[in-house]
């Protein structure tokens, strides 16, 4: 049984935005899915808390690769709070829906975001204790 996508998920699958390394990133998180076992990677330029670029690397699916071009695209130029409100139902509307088995992927791609951020703030001494070691 095969799945139908439409025009914009196949569009951001085909030729994702945002897609790659960042050398010597300011902040990087590699995360999994707990539903599927796949993982994405996110790194991240911060100046002045505001997302300067934003590249990731998936090892998913092409949902994930689809969410993850819009969150990316998204998440580019916002500030570290904007960019953590980001919510995978906001990416999936932005991409026009997906099917309902494959949320988690854009789930996904959403929690590598918030990780990456986390990693940052982790960094610069600003994530309270208990999200340490809850994360
Ligand atoms: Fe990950 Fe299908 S289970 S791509
Ligand atoms: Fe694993 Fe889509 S099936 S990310």
């Amino acid at each position: 049984m095969s799945i139908k996508y439409n025009p914009k998920v196949i569009e951001h699958f085909k030729n994702p935005h945002n897609q790659g390394v960042i050398e010597n990133p300011d902040a990087e998180a590699l995360v999994g899915s707990p539903a599927c076992g796949d993982q994405i990677a996110i790194y991240l330029k911060i100046n002045n808390d505001v997302i300067e670029d934003i590249k990731f690397e998936s090892y998913g699916c092409a949902s994930n690769i689809a969410t993850a071009s819009i969150v990316t695209d998204l998440a580019k130029g916002k500030t570290l709070e904007e960019a953590l409100s980001i919510k995978w139902t906001e990416a999936v509307q932005e991409l026009g829906g997906l099917p309902p088995v494959k949320y988690h992927c854009s789930v996904l791609a959403v929690d590598g975001l918030r990780a990456a951020i986390k990693d940052y703030l982790r960094k610069t001494g600003r994530l309270p204790e208990e999200e340490l070691s809850s994360d």
